[in-house]
């Protein structure tokens, strides 16, 4: 790999995956003017992630990554953007609580509007179109002029994640995730929820311990008021997160101010490809997707080029493998990065290897497959002697039927109700929060076990 790296320099690989413009002249406005526009994150907080997730990967910390497989543009409304920080913010409660570790929350959002696509195109009754390849990108409804690739888009979900951004920390800094006011977050349905009251309990019993170091200390516990959200996004379309990547003053390096943590999705981490040049040169900390056509030789390639200096926090492997081919595929990759010495920060996404279709053709996932993944990987690392320091879902605080299974029994027929994802199943409401409550309660068993 040459060593000339600049935030151009992937223009001279294989870039798959990538929109093509009718009109270079309008790319070329978009993106000089994209260029041009103030960033949505600092390099300060990107260090600030970068250490944290350093401590995760030395078994201090637990990562909590969720959100949408894919935001829209129309779906940047305050109700959307409070439900899903509410039910990250209760997942996260009961981590803390099942881990005794502190968690890392981390959103798929304010900026995760870019997919890959299998195929190009799509045809409908003989109609042939572009394939949907997110908002920023294209549109989803089925005519030329919506899935004709258009420059200006890159520019509004730019807005739309600066949007957000602003919501988000506003809510934060007002108090929102303030811990004395876990209510704050009750979602509509918490009360009908069958797991609710061993939520409740969490809940009090966090209180309980809080009032009791308060009344020790003799003041309020500040630092534990603040509790700290980062973004990330799959780093697909590479003139996008070119165009706001910056070098800033009294820092070495090159920043992507797009958002704190963009990782490479499976189909783009390809050693020779665009997309793992782009990553390589970037100071954030960075993940890959490792899923079942991962070998021993790519990863030691990859590590080798993303993480050549072993720098604590900057490289997260995200596995996501399926229930019924984790067991085979995950060792022989850990065994890899254990020769190489090098540390990396572990992470499990449950839901992109057990995605299905339904005798209609539906897409789904089952919360069971889902689960069985995640306990098959807490057991192969602690065979391994590694440490799974993480968890990345596709969720939504809605309210939506998408995922079969969890605690109310969603069947196939129930999915219909109120499936709303244009690409990917989430886990509903109930589901995500019945799933951290499974997690933390395998941890903590896990933890009383390595004590006796
Ligand atoms: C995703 O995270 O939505 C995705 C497409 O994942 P993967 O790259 O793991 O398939
Ligand atoms: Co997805």
């Amino acid at each position: 790999m040459s060593q000339c790296w600049s935030p151009t320099s992937w223009r001279s690989r294989k870039a798959t995956q990538q929109p093509s413009y009718p009109c270079l002249e309008a790319v070329d406005r978009a993106v000089e003017q994209l260029a041009k526009l103030p960033p949505l994150v600092t390099s300060w907080e990107i260090e600030s992630l970068k250490s944290q997730l350093a401590e995760a990967a030395a078994g201090q910390r637990f990562l909590l990554q969720g959100g949408d497989c894919a935001e829209s543009l129309e779906e940047c409304e305050s109700s959307n953007i409070a439900a899903k920080l509410k039910i990250l913010l209760q997942m996260s409660l009961v981590l803390v609580h099942g881990t005794r570790k502190r968690i890392i929350r981390v959103g798929r959002f304010a900026g995760q509007y870019a997919k890959p696509r299998s195929e190009d195109t799509e045809t409908r009754d003989g109609v042939t179109l572009p394939s949907y390849r997110g908002d920023l990108i294209n549109r989803l409804p089925f005519t030329e002029a919506d899935r004709t690739h258009n420059p200006e888009l890159m520019l509004r979900a730019y807005e739309r994640s600066a949007l957000t951004l602003n919501f988000i920390r506003s809510l934060i800094d007002g108090g929102f995730a303030d811990l004395h006011h876990p209510e704050y977050w009750d979602l509509a349905f918490v009360e009908h929820s069958p797991r609710a009251a061993e939520y409740q309990r969490i809940v009090e019993s966090i209180g309980d311990s809080l009032r009791f170091m308060e009344t020790l200390a003799g003041t309020s516990i500040g630092e534990i008021n603040r509790v700290d959200f980062y973004t990330s996004h799959e780093g697909l379309h590479l003139l996008y997160e070119q165009a706001q990547t910056r070098q800033v003053p009294r820092r070495t390096g090159w920043y992507n101010l797009a958002t704190h943590f963009p990782w490479i999705g499976m189909r783009t981490a390809d050693p020779d490809g665009a997309h793992v040049e782009y990553f390589r040169g970037i100071a954030n900390p960075i993940a890959v997707k490792i899923g079942p056509t991962m070998t021993r030789e790519i990863l030691l390639r990859l590590l080798d080029d993303l993480h050549p200096d072993d720098e604590p926090g900057r490289l997260t492997l995200i596995h996501r493998f399926g229930a019924h081919k984790i067991a085979k595929g995950l060792p022989p990759l850990i065994e890899a990065v254990k020769e190489t010495g090098k540390t990396v920060l572990f992470c499990c996404d449950p839901m992109h290897g057990n995605t299905q279709r339904t005798a209609n053709g539906v897409k789904t996932r089952n919360f069971d497959h889902i689960l069985a993944e995640i306990e098959q990987a807490f057991e192969i690392h602690d065979n391994a002697g590694t440490y799974l320091g993480g968890v990345h879902i596709e969720l939504t605080g809605e309210d939506v039927t998408e995922c079969v299974g969890g605690a109310r029994g969603l069947a196939e027929a129930d999915l219909s109700r109120a499936y709303k994802s244009q690409v990917d199943p989430r886990l509903n409401y109930e589901q995500a929060l019945e799933l951290a409550l499974l997690i933390a309660r395998r941890v903590s068993q896990m933890n009383s076990a390595s004590r006796t």
